[in-house]
Protein backbone atom coordinates (compact mmCIF):
# COMPACT_ATOMS: atom_id res chain seq x y z
CA UNK A 1 0.00 0.00 0.00
CA UNK A 2 1.16 3.08 -1.13
CA UNK A 3 0.50 6.35 1.67
CA UNK A 4 -1.07 9.17 -0.14
CA UNK A 5 -1.50 11.31 2.79
CA UNK A 6 -0.22 11.50 6.52
CA UNK A 7 -1.21 13.88 9.60
CA UNK A 8 1.79 13.43 12.15
CA UNK A 9 1.06 15.07 15.55
CA UNK A 10 -0.96 17.86 14.16
CA UNK A 11 -2.22 20.28 16.41
CA UNK A 12 -4.12 23.29 15.68
CA UNK A 13 -5.09 26.45 17.99
CA UNK A 14 -7.61 28.78 17.26
CA UNK A 15 -6.50 31.90 19.54
CA UNK A 16 -6.56 29.68 22.79
CA UNK A 17 -8.32 27.22 21.54
CA UNK A 18 -6.22 23.94 21.23
CA UNK A 19 -8.76 22.22 18.27
CA UNK A 20 -6.66 19.64 16.79
CA UNK A 21 -4.36 17.77 20.08
CA UNK A 22 -1.60 15.71 18.75
CA UNK A 23 -3.63 14.03 15.50
CA UNK A 24 -1.41 11.34 13.21
CA UNK A 25 -3.83 9.73 10.97
CA UNK A 26 -2.76 7.92 7.56
CA UNK A 27 -4.86 7.39 4.23
CA UNK A 28 -3.53 4.98 1.80
CA UNK A 29 -3.89 5.00 -1.75
CA UNK A 30 -7.34 3.21 -3.21
CA UNK A 31 -8.53 3.61 0.52
CA UNK A 32 -12.04 4.65 1.48
CA UNK A 33 -11.35 6.91 5.30
CA UNK A 34 -13.77 8.05 7.37
CA UNK A 35 -13.00 10.41 10.28
CA UNK A 36 -16.19 10.64 12.21
CA UNK A 37 -17.14 12.68 15.52
CA UNK A 38 -19.30 14.83 17.09
CA UNK A 39 -20.47 18.14 16.40
CA UNK A 40 -17.68 20.21 17.28
CA UNK A 41 -14.93 17.70 17.59
CA UNK A 42 -12.69 18.95 15.32
CA UNK A 43 -13.21 17.21 11.95
CA UNK A 44 -13.98 20.59 9.89
CA UNK A 45 -10.55 22.01 11.25
CA UNK A 46 -8.72 19.14 10.08
CA UNK A 47 -10.10 18.95 6.57
CA UNK A 48 -9.57 22.45 5.82
CA UNK A 49 -6.10 22.27 7.57
CA UNK A 50 -5.38 20.86 4.68
CA UNK A 51 -5.48 23.23 2.98
CA UNK A 52 -3.77 25.96 5.19
CA UNK A 53 -6.85 27.64 6.53
CA UNK A 54 -6.60 27.02 9.55
CA UNK A 55 -2.41 27.04 9.75
CA UNK A 56 -1.19 24.19 11.85
CA UNK A 57 0.75 24.83 15.04
CA UNK A 58 2.66 21.92 14.75
CA UNK A 59 3.32 18.71 13.57
CA UNK A 60 2.95 17.55 9.92
CA UNK A 61 1.29 17.16 6.51
CA UNK A 62 2.77 14.81 4.43
CA UNK A 63 1.10 14.65 1.07
CA UNK A 64 2.77 12.16 -1.68
CA UNK A 65 6.16 12.55 0.44
CA UNK A 66 5.87 16.69 0.78
CA UNK A 67 4.78 18.39 3.85
CA UNK A 68 2.17 20.39 2.64
CA UNK A 69 1.04 21.88 5.70
CA UNK A 70 2.85 25.73 4.61
CA UNK A 71 1.93 25.35 0.95
CA UNK A 72 -1.11 27.82 -0.52
CA UNK A 73 -4.31 26.65 -1.03
CA UNK A 74 -3.78 27.06 -4.25
CA UNK A 75 -0.74 24.88 -4.61
CA UNK A 76 -2.60 22.45 -2.50
CA UNK A 77 -5.27 22.34 -4.93
CA UNK A 78 -3.52 22.19 -8.25
CA UNK A 79 -2.01 19.01 -6.87
CA UNK A 80 -4.74 16.73 -6.53
CA UNK A 81 -6.51 17.88 -3.76
CA UNK A 82 -10.37 18.58 -4.04
CA UNK A 83 -13.05 18.78 -1.54
CA UNK A 84 -16.49 19.14 -0.84
CA UNK A 85 -16.90 21.43 1.54
CA UNK A 86 -19.23 21.58 4.84
CA UNK A 87 -22.17 22.84 3.48
CA UNK A 88 -21.50 21.94 -0.13
CA UNK A 89 -20.88 26.10 -0.85
CA UNK A 90 -21.77 25.70 -4.42
CA UNK A 91 -22.11 28.80 -6.64
CA UNK A 92 -26.18 29.97 -6.22
CA UNK A 93 -26.34 31.94 -8.98
CA UNK A 94 -24.46 30.09 -11.20
CA UNK A 95 -25.60 27.78 -13.54
CA UNK A 96 -24.72 23.67 -12.74
CA UNK A 97 -22.08 23.99 -16.08
CA UNK A 98 -20.81 26.87 -14.79
CA UNK A 99 -20.52 25.76 -11.23
CA UNK A 100 -18.42 22.37 -12.61
CA UNK A 101 -16.39 24.57 -14.97
CA UNK A 102 -15.29 26.43 -11.65
CA UNK A 103 -13.67 23.13 -10.02
CA UNK A 104 -11.46 23.29 -13.36
CA UNK A 105 -10.02 26.40 -11.84
CA UNK A 106 -6.82 24.40 -10.34
CA UNK A 107 -5.67 22.40 -13.27
CA UNK A 108 -6.91 24.25 -16.51
CA UNK A 109 -10.08 23.95 -18.93
CA UNK A 110 -8.04 21.91 -21.38
CA UNK A 111 -10.33 18.70 -20.03
CA UNK A 112 -13.23 20.33 -19.05
CA UNK A 113 -15.83 19.31 -22.19
CA UNK A 114 -14.60 15.83 -21.85
CA UNK A 115 -14.98 15.73 -18.10
CA UNK A 116 -18.27 17.48 -17.62
CA UNK A 117 -19.55 14.90 -19.81
CA UNK A 118 -18.02 12.43 -17.70
CA UNK A 119 -20.10 14.13 -14.69
CA UNK A 120 -23.22 13.87 -16.68
CA UNK A 121 -22.81 10.69 -16.99
CA UNK A 122 -22.27 9.55 -13.21
CA UNK A 123 -25.06 11.99 -12.05
CA UNK A 124 -27.46 12.03 -15.21
CA UNK A 125 -29.62 14.68 -12.52
CA UNK A 126 -27.13 17.39 -13.31
CA UNK A 127 -27.15 16.96 -16.84
CA UNK A 128 -31.17 17.08 -16.79
CA UNK A 129 -30.13 20.73 -14.96
CA UNK A 130 -27.24 21.93 -16.45
CA UNK A 131 -28.82 25.33 -17.38
CA UNK A 132 -30.52 25.56 -14.04
CA UNK A 133 -29.10 27.92 -11.19
CA UNK A 134 -27.72 25.91 -8.56
CA UNK A 135 -29.70 27.72 -5.88
CA UNK A 136 -32.67 26.65 -7.52
CA UNK A 137 -32.00 22.49 -6.77
CA UNK A 138 -32.66 20.76 -3.48
CA UNK A 139 -30.35 19.98 -1.05
CA UNK A 140 -29.27 16.12 -2.60
CA UNK A 141 -28.68 17.44 -6.11
CA UNK A 142 -26.73 20.96 -4.72
CA UNK A 143 -24.13 17.90 -2.88
CA UNK A 144 -24.20 15.91 -6.23
CA UNK A 145 -23.08 18.98 -7.31
CA UNK A 146 -20.37 20.02 -5.23
CA UNK A 147 -18.83 16.46 -5.44
CA UNK A 148 -18.68 16.75 -9.08
CA UNK A 149 -17.59 19.96 -9.23
CA UNK A 150 -15.00 18.26 -7.04
CA UNK A 151 -13.91 15.76 -9.46
CA UNK A 152 -13.74 18.37 -11.98
CA UNK A 153 -10.10 18.87 -10.63
CA UNK A 154 -9.11 14.92 -11.35
CA UNK A 155 -7.96 14.59 -7.69
CA UNK A 156 -6.16 11.86 -6.10
CA UNK A 157 -8.07 12.17 -2.90
CA UNK A 158 -10.90 13.39 -2.72
CA UNK A 159 -11.97 15.40 0.63
CA UNK A 160 -15.74 15.21 1.57
CA UNK A 161 -16.75 16.97 4.63
CA UNK A 162 -20.42 15.98 6.22
CA UNK A 163 -22.44 15.35 2.94
CA UNK A 164 -25.06 13.80 3.82
CA UNK A 165 -25.98 17.04 6.37
CA UNK A 166 -29.42 18.28 6.38
CA UNK A 167 -30.50 15.51 4.04
CA UNK A 168 -33.39 12.78 4.38
CA UNK A 169 -32.71 9.82 4.79
CA UNK A 170 -33.05 8.57 1.39
CA UNK A 171 -31.24 10.95 0.00
CA UNK A 172 -28.27 10.49 2.02
CA UNK A 173 -28.66 6.96 0.84
CA UNK A 174 -28.26 8.01 -2.62
CA UNK A 175 -25.39 10.14 -1.92
CA UNK A 176 -23.50 7.57 -0.62
CA UNK A 177 -24.16 4.77 -3.46
CA UNK A 178 -22.52 7.91 -5.07
CA UNK A 179 -19.53 7.68 -2.89
CA UNK A 180 -19.51 3.89 -3.61
CA UNK A 181 -19.32 4.32 -7.48
CA UNK A 182 -16.54 7.26 -7.03
CA UNK A 183 -14.59 4.91 -4.95
CA UNK A 184 -15.12 1.99 -7.30
CA UNK A 185 -13.19 3.93 -10.49
CA UNK A 186 -10.36 3.70 -7.66
CA UNK A 187 -10.52 7.31 -6.37
CA UNK A 188 -8.92 7.67 -2.98
CA UNK A 189 -11.82 8.73 -0.76
CA UNK A 190 -11.32 10.52 3.01
CA UNK A 191 -14.72 11.14 4.07
CA UNK A 192 -15.54 13.42 7.16
CA UNK A 193 -19.30 11.97 9.13
CA UNK A 194 -21.48 12.68 11.46
CA UNK A 195 -23.69 10.18 10.14
CA UNK A 196 -21.14 7.28 11.42
CA UNK A 197 -23.74 4.03 10.60
CA UNK A 198 -22.97 5.30 6.87
CA UNK A 199 -19.53 5.96 7.02
CA UNK A 200 -18.35 3.05 8.97
CA UNK A 201 -20.51 0.96 6.54
CA UNK A 202 -18.99 2.23 3.17
CA UNK A 203 -15.53 2.69 4.74
CA UNK A 204 -11.95 0.85 4.63
CA UNK A 205 -10.65 2.20 8.03
CA UNK A 206 -12.00 4.88 10.15
CA UNK A 207 -10.62 7.17 13.06
CA UNK A 208 -13.05 8.57 16.17
CA UNK A 209 -12.23 12.08 17.03
CA UNK A 210 -13.15 13.38 20.18
CA UNK A 211 -12.40 16.94 21.19
CA UNK A 212 -9.47 17.14 19.03
CA UNK A 213 -8.44 14.08 19.43
CA UNK A 214 -8.27 10.68 17.65
CA UNK A 215 -9.97 8.35 20.63
CA UNK A 216 -9.76 5.07 18.45
CA UNK A 217 -8.94 3.92 15.16
CA UNK A 218 -9.89 0.36 13.12
CA UNK A 219 -11.57 -0.89 10.20
CA UNK A 220 -14.97 0.05 9.06
CA UNK A 221 -16.63 -3.08 10.62
CA UNK A 222 -14.51 -3.00 13.84
CA UNK A 223 -16.01 0.38 14.71
CA UNK A 224 -18.98 -0.46 13.59
CA UNK A 225 -19.09 -3.25 16.49
CA UNK A 226 -17.26 -1.50 18.95
CA UNK A 227 -19.28 -1.04 22.15
CA UNK A 228 -18.05 2.40 22.96
CA UNK A 229 -18.75 3.44 19.06
CA UNK A 230 -22.33 2.20 19.65
CA UNK A 231 -22.94 4.30 22.55
CA UNK A 232 -22.15 7.68 21.38
CA UNK A 233 -22.28 7.62 17.97
CA UNK A 234 -24.85 4.92 16.87
CA UNK A 235 -27.55 5.05 19.48
CA UNK A 236 -26.64 2.49 21.51
CA UNK A 237 -27.71 -0.34 19.78
N1 LIG B 1 -12.77 29.96 12.86
C1 LIG B 1 -12.84 29.53 14.14
N2 LIG B 1 -12.47 30.31 15.18
C2 LIG B 1 -12.51 29.86 16.45
N3 LIG B 1 -12.91 28.63 16.80
C3 LIG B 1 -13.28 27.80 15.82
C4 LIG B 1 -13.28 28.19 14.44
N4 LIG B 1 -13.71 27.14 13.69
C5 LIG B 1 -13.97 26.15 14.56
N5 LIG B 1 -13.73 26.54 15.83
C6 LIG B 1 -13.87 25.71 17.04
O1 LIG B 1 -13.03 24.58 16.89
C7 LIG B 1 -13.69 23.40 17.36
C8 LIG B 1 -13.78 22.37 16.23
O2 LIG B 1 -14.69 22.86 15.24
P1 LIG B 1 -14.92 22.11 13.85
O3 LIG B 1 -13.60 21.75 13.28
O4 LIG B 1 -15.82 22.95 13.03
O5 LIG B 1 -15.67 20.78 14.34
P2 LIG B 1 -16.57 19.74 13.53
O6 LIG B 1 -16.34 19.95 12.09
O7 LIG B 1 -16.14 18.41 14.05
O8 LIG B 1 -17.99 20.04 13.93
C9 LIG B 1 -15.02 23.86 17.91
O9 LIG B 1 -14.89 24.06 19.29
C10 LIG B 1 -15.28 25.15 17.19
O10 LIG B 1 -16.07 26.01 17.96
MG1 LIG C 1 -17.68 20.34 10.58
Amino acid sequence: MTTLMQFKDVDVHYGPIQALKKVSLTIDEGEIVTLIGANGAGKSTLLMSIFGQPRISSGEIIYRGEDISQKSAHYVASNGLAQSPEGRRIFPSMSVEENLLMGTIPIGMEHAEKDMQRMFEMFPRLLERRNQRASTMSGGEQQMLAIARALMSRPKLLLLDEPSLGLAPIIVKQIFQILKDVASTGMTIFLVEQNANHALKLANRGYVMVNGEIKLTGTGAELLVNPEVREAYLGGH
